[in-house]
């Protein structure tokens, strides 16, 4: 399986909250690769936003948007791509990506997260009554998709730009042509 990957793109999986878009846009800066973030492109393509799919659809209609658009993005070259922190939870996103990205996790403790998305509201699984449980709950059960990346990047005591930094020098090394 594995000689069969084309690593040509890279793509950040990992939980709400830990930077995977403002990691991601200044990964393709320093790789000059385009940037593409899954949510963003549901969005545009279906003309609403991710919290009104979930309203009005729920979350398993997401999920097939979700999968969609990974299947779509699999021609893409040359490309960051952020995703959604439930899109690895499916084995067929991530086998999918797999196949032409090297897939970096973004990981965060369930404090971190919860100061970096305490104020945004625009995180539908997060509208509940005890939202840092929320957190922890689902970060546990994730957690053994996410371990399923390529690489796993600690951001909890690093900046954005460090994060960056980071991502791009495992994507180096990972395509770097054998001696
Ligand atoms: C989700 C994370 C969100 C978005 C949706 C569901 C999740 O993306 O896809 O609200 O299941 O964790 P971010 O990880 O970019 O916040």
């Amino acid at each position: 399986m594995q000689s069969r990957r084309q690593l040509v793109n890279l793509a950040l999986v990992g939980f709400m909250g830990t930077g995977k878009t403002s990691v991601g846009r200044l990964v393709a800066e320093q790789l000059h690769f385009e940037f593409l973030d899954t949510d963003e492109l549901i969005q545009a393509h279906t003309g609403r936003t991710i919290a009104d799919i979930f309203a009005h659809d729920g979350e398993p209609a997401f999920r097939a948007l979700e999968r969609k658009v990974v299947e779509e993005i699999s021609a893409r070259k040359h490309t960051v791509i952020s995703t959604g922190g439930g899109l690895p939870t499916n084995a067929e996103n991530l086998a999918a990506l797999k196949t032409h990205a090297l897939v970096v996790c973004l990981w965060s403790s369930p404090g971190k997260i919860w100061e970096r998305v305490r104020n945004q509201s625009h995180r539908p699984l997060l509208h509940d009554p005890d939202p840092q449980k929320k957190i922890s709950e689902l970060l546990a059960e994730r957690a053994p998709f996410y371990r399923q990346a390529d690489v796993l990047i600690n951001t909890d005591l690093r900046s954005a730009r460090e994060v960056a930094t980071q991502v791009a020098l495992q994507f180096k090394l990972a395509t770097r042509p054998p001696r």
